[in-house]
């Protein structure tokens, strides 16, 4: 008889329930996002969020139970994030978790987010008959976190769903998260929140445009695996001060969001050449960034396998250069479907799997943690 895990996720903008059997088998997962109403605030607005949590937790679970034809009653546990993440945000799953634990005589199962997002990775290999050689490095790349984990199984049992990992942090940013930068930069560009998505395809259909300016590699004294991204978005900053040629299509590019035009095929003709060269250039310099770091840590521990999740784990440049530079290097690098890199809650219920099956459990005492650690 399969174990089947209940897993709620509410620690930023997106609303998810789902059903995970076994840690592995994904039978309903649902996210409800918030992107929508918090575009024309340009970022997540906490209270917002949290209000927003509150009107869609109970239907979104909900249809995750009648999406995986099962009844409440018929789920083993509940896994539940409770960091890091908004505290409102947080405490609204953890409240129903809590409640459904309590009223079904459940075990409650508390779930690192972040350990959710490398879970995701297993999840979608697992789909493909596939259990990735650990110890692995594995970068979670989002619009909160840019952190790369050593990740191991802690008693040796690659493959074994039941078994617990470990994680020791390698690097993590000093600043911005790569996503941060894309949402501030396309803020500065003119193309709306949320600015990973646009701004990947602006790059992609950029060609071999000259860029304006060029980004070169960033500095960063002491840990070599660290990350930092604010310095770009501030070279952008300032090449657009620079060129004031800028200025009357960004406003356009404005205008059009505000009347809702904000989808690729309206945004791309307004847009010079100039301003793909430069969106073109921040991507590479980011890719750059990730990659390089990410890879000299693999190589360094000698881990054969790179994991990489997060919103930002999306971003098709990203992947395709991973791809490329972890064959050359003999490496493996494996990567979440889109669905599964950005916040989900099936994530969340594979990774209290291990978790239940070694009695890590919560009672009515749990909280939130805004900046919960996992290593
Ligand atoms: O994991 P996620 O859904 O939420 C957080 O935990 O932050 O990640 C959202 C972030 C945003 O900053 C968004 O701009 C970025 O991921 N993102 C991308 C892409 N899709 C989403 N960044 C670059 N390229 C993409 N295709
Ligand atoms: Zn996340």
């Amino acid at each position: 008889m399969s174990i089947r895990i209940l897993g709620i996720e509410s620690s930023c903008d997106e609303t998810a329930a789902a059903i995970v059997a076994d840690g592995r088998e994904i039978l309903s997962s649902v996210v409800a996002s918030q992107i929508d109403i918090h575009r024309k605030y340009g970022g997540v607005v906490p209270e917002l969020a949290s209000r927003e949590h509150l009107r869609r937790i109970v239907p979104v679970v909900r249809e995750a139970l009648e999406n995986a034809k099962l009844d409440l009653r018929e789920v083993d546990a509940i896994g539940v994030t409770h960091g890091p993440g908004l505290v409102g945000s947080l405490l609204v799953g953890i409240t129903y978790g809590k409640t459904l634990a309590e009223a079904l005589g459940k075990p409650l199962v508390p779930v690192n987010h972040l350990e959710g997002h490398i879970h995701a990775v297993f999840l979608e290999a697992h789909k493909a008959g596939i259990t990735p050689a650990l110890p692995a490095v594995c970068l979670v790349v989002s619009g909160g976190h840019t952190v790369l984990y050593e990740v191991r199984h802690k008693d040796g049992r690659n493959g074994d769903a039941a078994a617990l990992w470990s994680y020791r942090k390698i690097g993590q940013t000093r600043d911005d998260a790569a996503g941060e930068a894309y949402d501030k930069v396309s803020k500065l560009l003119g193309l709306g929140y949320p600015g990973g998505p646009i701004l990947d395809r602006l790059a992609a259909v950029a060609g071999d445009v000259r860029p304006p300016v060029k980004f070169g590699p960033t500095k960063i004294k002491g840990n070599a695996y660290d990350f930092s991204f604010s310095g770009l978005k501030t070279a952008v900053l300032y090449h657009l001060r620079e060129n004031p040629d800028y200025v009357p299509e960004i406003q356009a590019r404005e205008a059009a969001i505000t009347k809702g035009e904000r989808k690729f095929d309206q945004l791309l003709p307004l847009c010079s050449p100039k301003t793909l060269g430069l969106v073109k250039e921040f991507q590479n310099a980011v890719v750059r960034e990730l990659v390089d770091r990410t890879t000299r840590a693999a190589e360094e521990l000698g881990t054969p396998t790179i994991l990489v999740s997060g919103g930002v784990a999306a971003n098709r440049q990203l992947r395709a250069t991973f791809e490329e530079r972890s064959a050359a290097l003999g490496l493996k690098s494996y990567f979440p479907s889109l669905a599964l890199s950005t916040d989900n809650a099936a994530m969340i219920a594979a990774a209290a799997y291990p978790r239940l099956k070694n009695h890590i459990l919560a009672d009515v005492s749990l909280n939130a943690c805004a900046s919960l650690p996992l290593a």
